[in-house]
């Protein structure tokens, strides 16, 4: 199927909060983890078929210091310590992408910042 785009702001946010203050961001805005270990976004993804698929973030990491995510499926590790490296800029996008295997129904993707910086700032999740 085409890829479906889930936009970070509109996603189940824990200490982070939602902000438009750098450009360059689709929707209406992107979240800012809070810097701290466990801060997290998850969004739901239904899928028709059980497998891998493909889950790009677009994000934006303004500092020079790598900011990894760890990601759960439905509270499944799925792809842990994948690395968020800086992008020159809060307002320069890029994308990541990680293999997930996702159920076929419903799919809680949750990124985990594991670092005292917390997470990049996210954009959306394409699936
Ligand atoms: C700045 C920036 C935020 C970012 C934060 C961080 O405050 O404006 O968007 O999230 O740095 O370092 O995490
Ligand atoms: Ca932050
Ligand atoms: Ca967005």
């Amino acid at each position: 199927a085409a890829p479906t785009d889930y936009q970070a702001e509109n996603a189940l946010i824990s200490q982070g909060v939602v902000e438009s203050n750098h450009a360059g961001f689709t929707g209406s805005g992107f979240v800012n983890f809070d810097n701290l270990v466990g801060s997290y976004v998850e969004w739901t993804v239904q899928s028709p078929t059980a497998g891998p698929a493909d889950v790009t973030l677009r994000y934006a990491n303004g500092t020079t210091a790598a900011r990894p995510l760890d990601f759960t499926v439905n509270g499944v590790a799925g792809a842990v310590g994948i690395t968020f490296p800086g992008t020159g800029a809060w307002t320069n996008w890029q994308t990541k992408t990680v293999r997930l295997s996702l159920v076929a129904g419903s799919n809680k993707i949750r990124a985990r910042a594991t670092t005292a910086d917390g997470g990049p700032n996210a954009d959306k999740l394409t699936v």
